[in-house]
């Protein structure tokens, strides 16, 4: 299999599962990992902090510019985190007040010419996994394989509220339901590359599944996938 590399695109909604069960694949089948949320996490983290009007086009187009993203690997936790002109900022791309804005900023054009654009580079060499909302439709429309996962809205809330609350006590179920229910809104009926399942991707449905089942599922559909294009 290792010769025959390919891509895998996870879409779908808020709180899914999507990152975990992209890791864990990409952990098993010795490809990268690319979390193309935490890139427009970072970018609008940029743009809170410096204060940057992104319903202004020429200081979005300016401070895109005085943006870099990269992906490096934490040697203790073993996973690629992102970098925001050098620094490290896994830990703040997730606060609440970075969740309020991502959709905004993220339903820009400029800000996902930008974004996808770097995206479709780290692919170029296959062998990599990476989730999101547009990855199987825009980004990599001819991955070998696409997944588009959904859970029941409140096994979601559930799932954000505890890993929120594991870092902030003060977050209650009633906020992380609310920033979901806006940002899958933003998300599905934007303009610029809607979140919506692509024809040709399976539906992962993980309201009743463990993490070992999903995995098991998905390692099954990438096998079968990299095998086909080996013939
Ligand atoms: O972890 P969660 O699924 O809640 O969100 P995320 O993957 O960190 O993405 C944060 C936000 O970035 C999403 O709500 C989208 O607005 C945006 N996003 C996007 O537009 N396109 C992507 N490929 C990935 C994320």
């Amino acid at each position: 299999m290792a010769n025959h590399k390919i891509i895998i695109a996870i879409d779908g909604f808020s709180s899914c599962g999507k990152s975990t069960l992209a890791r864990e694949l990409a952990a098993k089948l010795g490809y990268n990992y690319i979390d193309s949320g935490a890139m427009y996490r970072a970018i609008t983290l940029y743009f809170l902090r410096n204060r940057v009007d992104y319903t202004d086009a020429a200081q979005t187009h300016e401070a895109l510019g005085n943006i870099t993203l990269t992906f490096e690997l934490n040697e203790e936790n073993h996973r690629s985190e992102i970098h925001l002109n050098d620094e490290n900022v896994e830990s703040c791309i997730r606060d609440m007040i970075v969740s309020e804005k991502v959709s905004e900023v993220a339903a820009l054009r400029e800000v996902r010419a930008f974004a996808v654009a770097q995206q479709q580079q780290m692919g170029e060499k296959k062998g990599i996994v990476m989730d999101g909302r547009d990855i199987g439709t825009a980004v990599f429309p001819k991955a070998e394989l696409k997944i588009f996962m959904t859970a029941a809205p409140e096994v979601r809330v559930m799932r954000r509220f505890k890993e929120m609350y594991a870092t902030n006590h003060h977050i209650t179920m009633d906020e992380v339901r609310h920033n979901l229910e806006l940002r899958d809104y933003i998300d599905s009926t934007r303009d610029e590359s809607p979140l919506r399942q692509a024809e040709d991707a399976v539906l992962l449905d993980n309201s009743g599944l463990t993490r070992e089942e999903q995995l098991k599922m998905a390692i099954e559909w990438a096998k079968s996938r990299a095998k086909k294009k080996a013939v």
